[in-house]
């Protein structure tokens, strides 16, 4: 099994349109120890030829364009793509935006939770999918599924499960108190398997906490793509960006007791990589004290481009 990072970055990526932070103002001037990152995202594929999305993010059309095995081919007829599925993790923009860069009448299939799909199909922008090209399949919790798009058998078995987080922000409920209007298969994580070798790794890019029932579950994995948003959970309000925190976000932070590479400390995951890194997060820059501190505790930090292979 193949993976590749198509990006890296939280929303609004690396630098951010808006931002003049630290990091995004460095990463501007090329400083050393900085790279750009898009928008988190990652492709798979059993075969190198049939590829599965984990997310679209709104930077995937230039994903797919510095990604050469995800364009289309010259031997395949006139309109083709190896993009055959894309399966969500929550109905972030971050997440479901890209969506709208595969229109063109490409068949290919979108795998989420019954509450993520009612948010597409209650915005008639997704229309533009047709669905008599993109099937739109509900994804139950913990059910292992074949993945298949345009047809097709990817070799490839996801099973979606709930993690503790938070309702897309747009769709925030204030009047339903801490909550937010959250409801269950809001937020989930994703164990993607090789039908074959029986490989498999977990996708949890978006994780408000690693309670007992995530730890056990990702306890002895070989692989694991965990939220890197916020190296502490009050980053964001003391750089003057944003007056949220990670908790309120639905992010727990990296660093310190209640962060997650104290929650991963006990858990015996064989590679751990940050994935959706916020530009307000110190592990940005790679010669400073935070990234060491992360590295000397077995984490590694995703990059555009990344490639691992199972
Ligand atoms: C998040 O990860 O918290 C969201 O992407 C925030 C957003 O929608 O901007
Ligand atoms: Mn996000
Ligand atoms: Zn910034």
């Amino acid at each position: 099994m193949r993976i590749r990072v198509l990006g890296s970055g939280a929303g609004g990526g690396f630098p951010q349109w808006n931002c003049s932070c630290h990091n995004c103002a460095a990463v501007r001037a090329h400083a050393p120890g900085f790279r750009a990152r898009t928008q988190s995202s990652l492709a798979v594929s059993r075969d190198g030829d049939r590829w599965l999305l984990l997310n679209a993010s709104p930077d995937l059309g230039e994903q797919i364009r510095s990604s050469p095995s995800l364009g289309a081919r010259p031997d395949v007829g006139p309109r083709n793509s190896p993009i055959k599925a894309v399966v969500l993790t929550n109905a972030d923009i971050d997440h479901v935006a890209g969506l709208l860069t595969l229109r063109e009448s490409q068949a290919f299939s979108i795998l989420a939770n019954q509450r993520v799909l009612d948010v597409l199909s209650g915005n008639p922008v997704f229309n533009v999918l047709a669905r008599d090209k993109v099937a739109r399949v509900a994804m139950a919790m913990d059910e292992a599924t074949a993945v298949k798009g345009a047809g097709e058998e990817l070799g490839l078995v996801v099973q979606m499960f709930e993690v503790p987080g938070k309702v897309a922000l747009y769709l925030e409920d204030a009047s339903a108190g801490a909550s937010l209007g959250t409801q269950p298969g809001d937020t989930v994580g994703l164990r993607i398997e090789d039908a074959e070798s029986g490989n498999a790794f977990f996708y949890v890019p978006g994780c408000a906490q690693i309670d007992a029932r995530l730890a056990s579950r990702l306890r002895g994995a070989t692989l694991v793509f965990f939220d890197g948003t916020l190296w502490s959970d009050d980053e964001m309000v003391r750089q003057g960006l944003l007056g949220k925190t990670g908790a309120r976000m639905g992010h727990v932070n990296v660093s310190g007791e209640s962060g997650s590479m104290a929650g991963f400390a006990g858990i015996n995951v064989g590679r751990k990589v940050f994935i959706h890194i916020n530009n307000s997060n110190p592990l940005l820059d790679e010669t400073s004290p935070e990234r060491a501190e992360a590295e000397a505790a077995g984490w590694e930090v995703a990059y555009d481009g990344m490639e691992l292979s199972l």
